[in-house]
């Protein structure tokens, strides 16, 4: 059986990461695309990561490259291709220029990788899928943005730092668009199968949930000069695993709604269940008046960046 091949397009902070995972889970092989200013810093990271695979025992053949003939027949293309946060700015001022790079990409793909299923992490993230999917004309199914799967983590990072309860037992979800309007729903978040709302107060709950909201603000001030990278690349490989290995994982993910949710054209982040199907289905919950509120507010925001799109 042929290995499968992921493209990561751009090599940068989460890029090499999303490589080194890819690679040290054995998806398949790895091909490290970015622009030729850098293609030798990108010959040097595939390089790099083969030299890692005798201590970590992976068989992934990685290579770095600036000519995108070189992603032809991947199976996998995450993107990343853009300008990162600085402090200051929020992903919104990314926008017009990641548009352009993202409009690049998206023909790129079309042309070398017309099957591949795309995962694009570029912000702003609603918009930017919004336009690789308009750019790329493929279908709904084959494009999706990273977004909710990072929130979700972030969630249950901080519930289970709050309760000292492993991470793995806490099961919830986030909903909306990538940014301070997201929704993280405590009614449908449980620890061990027991409602968060019954262990928790609502003050500590909301502080979690501003927390969760403002987490890649609280990176990007962290770190001075870019913006969060390792939990972006895991929460990536995850969605491209369940493709690769059709485990249909239910994953909250950036997809485009055409009546769900009463959304129509836009992306946003809503559960889906990811499998060789790519995106196969978008899972409805009956939201309460709360809910529902929040919703409409983080769907009006992403309805603002998308339109300023211009495709
Ligand atoms: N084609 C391919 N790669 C490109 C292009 C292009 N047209 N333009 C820029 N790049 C590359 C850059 O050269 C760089 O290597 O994209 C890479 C981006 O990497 P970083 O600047 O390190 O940014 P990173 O932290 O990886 O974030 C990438 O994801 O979370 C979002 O907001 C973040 O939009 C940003 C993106």
């Amino acid at each position: 059986m042929a290995r499968n091949k992921l493209a990561m397009i751009g090599g940068g902070q989460i890029g090499q990461i999303l490589a080194l995972q890819a690679a040290q889970k054995e998806l398949g092989d790895v091909v490290i695309y970015d622009i030729p200013q850098v293609e030798g810093p990108m010959k040097g990271k595939a390089l790099d990561i083969t030299q890692m695979a005798a201590a970590e025992e992976f068989d992934s053949r990685l290579s770095g490259t600036s000519s995108f003939e070189d992603i032809a027949g991947s199976d996998v293309v995450i993107v990343t291709a853009g300008l990162p946060r600085k402090p200051g700015m929020s992903r919104d001022d990314l926008l017009k220029t990641n548009v352009d790079i993202i409009s690049k990409v998206a023909n790129g793909v079309k042309q070398h990788a017309p099957n591949a299923f795309c995962i694009i992490i570029t912000n702003p993230l609603d918009a930017m899928v919004y336009a690789f999917h308009k750019v790329s004309g493929f279908p709904k199914t084959q494009v999706c943005g990273m977004a909710g799967v990072l929130d979700t983590a972030r969630w249950r990072a901080f519930i289970g730092m709050e309760l000292d309860v492993s991470v793995e037992d806490i099961a919830g979800t986030v909903l909306g668009g990538h940014g301070p309007t997201m929704v993280p729903l405590p009614r449908l978040t449980t620890v061990g199968g027991v409602p968060l709302t019954e262990i928790l107060s609502a003050d500590r709950i909301e502080a979690i949930a501003k927390r969760t909201r403002e987490a890649g603000t609280e990176l990007v001030n962290l770190y001075g000069n870019g913006s969060a990278f390792f939990s972006p690349a895991g929460s990536a490989i995850q969605m491209a695993e369940s493709y690769l290995k059709d485990k249909k994982r239910v994953l909250p993910c950036a997809a485009l709604c055409e009546g769900e949710y009463g959304i129509d054209g836009l992306f946003i982040g809503v559960p889906c269940r990811i499998g060789a199907g790519g995106v196969e289905k978008i899972y409805e919950i009956a939201l309460t008046d709360d809910e529902k509120a929040l919703l409409s507010a983080t769907v009006e925001a992403v309805k603002k960046t998308t339109s300023e799109v211009k495709l």
